[in-house]
């Protein structure tokens, strides 16, 4: 593991004064994590340092081919003082799959633990402690090259920035309503959509956008090929209850394998409730919904952690979910979720990972 050069900054931003004002990801902390890469020595020289501007060449490969990798995690501070972290062996794995998939260099997996550990440790009095809010971490890596032509880059950088937040949506934990699209799409098999990259979220803006002017603030997708079968919500995955069964869309290449997508399974599956990744065509959640049979929807994702969903609408359909409130399991999910994210509740899967 390569050791981290350190220099803290000299001028201390002040803190937000009222953490129920956060927002998601407007705030930066003092410090941020860089390290280069390049063919002679690989991922090299790793430094915290003041958060600072870049400077790129205009030519950088990443301004116009997109060859850049994200993720996101959160940092919680818990009652006893303890930082943790939820997951990151996780967030760690799916970022170097991210990077296989765009022809990123791996990074070793010791030297982004040891990353993420240390940067949060010098920043952990920005963790904000009211409820619903987290430090959110945003590592993410960029191709450097100063080069017009279509190939994978030879030099990257790799950081990571913080932001103290809170909800994803504005509304905090109420039902958000989602729009089915079955116009565009977001991505399809053998594409990208299982990688966390940039395309895939300006793929979907069109379509969030026109969502937005029919007074939906999410976008979920449909497959790419038959446009038949639900896939993902781009900041989220989703999970429906369909007659007393949890149900969430198979991983399929096109969908992002995500860190709460699996939680949830995995509590739901602990709970002793039926759980089944499958296919689940439109039209089989629009015959629940005239059925009844839907009783429960919400998405997971980091950022959001667990968004109960009021409403669908597809076409000319809005299907109402819970009454347009939060369904018994979102609610559980979510006490237990960030119970577990907080250090409020067991951890019986040691999911937490404590940062000294
Ligand atoms: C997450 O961190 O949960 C994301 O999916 C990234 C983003 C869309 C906020």
């Amino acid at each position: 593991m390569q050791e981290i050069k350190i220099e803290l900054t000299k001028n201390p931003k002040a803190k937000p004064a009222d953490q129920s004002k956060l927002g998601f990801g407007k705030i930066f902390t003092d410090h941020m994590y860089i390290m280069p890469y390049n063919k002679e020595k690989g991922w090299h020289d790793p430094r915290i340092e003041p958060y600072h501007s870049l400077e790129l060449d205009p030519s950088a490969m990443v301004f116009h081919y997109g060859q850049e990798m994200f993720e996101g995690m959160k940092a919680y501070r818990a009652e006893d003082g303890r930082t943790l972290l939820f997951r990151p062996d996780r967030n760690i794995a799916r970022a170097n799959n991210s990077n296989r998939r765009i022809c990123i260099p791996e990074v070793p997996e010791d030297d982004f633990m040891n990353a993420l550990k240390t940067l949060v440790s010098i920043e952990k009095d920005w963790i904000p402690t009211a409820p619903g809010t987290s430090l959110y971490i945003r590592p993410f890596i960029i191709a450097t090259d100063p080069f017009l032509g279509v190939r994978p880059s030879d030099t990257y950088l790799f950081m990571i920035i913080l932001s103290p937040s809170g909800a994803y949506y504005e509304s905090g934990l109420d039902p958000v309503k989602i729009w089915i699209e079955d116009d565009y799409v977001r991505a399809v098999r053998g594409g990208i959509g299982e990688a966390k990259t940039g395309g895939n979220y300006v793929a979907s803006l069109k379509a969030q956008m026109k969502a937005h002017e029919e007074g939906y603030s999410q976008v979920l997708w449909l497959d790419g090929v038959e446009r038949k079968y639900i896939e993902e919500v781009g900041a989220m995955n989703i999970f429906f209850k369909i007659n007393g069964k949890v149900v969430t869309p198979m991983l399929n290449g096109s969908i992002l394998p995500g860190v709460t997508r699996a939680s949830c399974l995995d509590l739901c599956r602990h709970w002793g409730m039926e759980v089944e990744e499958r296919r689940v065509s439109v039209e089989e959640l629009v015959a629940a919904a005239r059925d009844g049979s839907l009783e429960e929807c919400w998405g997971s994702g980091t950022a959001a952690v667990i968004s109960p969903v009021g409403a669908l609408r597809f076409g000319d359909e809005v299907m109402e979910i819970s009454s347009g409130g939060i369904g018994p399991v979102s609610q559980k999910l979510y006490d237990t979720v960030t119970g577990i994210q907080t250090g409020k509740a067991e951890d019986p899967f040691g999911w937490v990972v404590e940062v000294k």
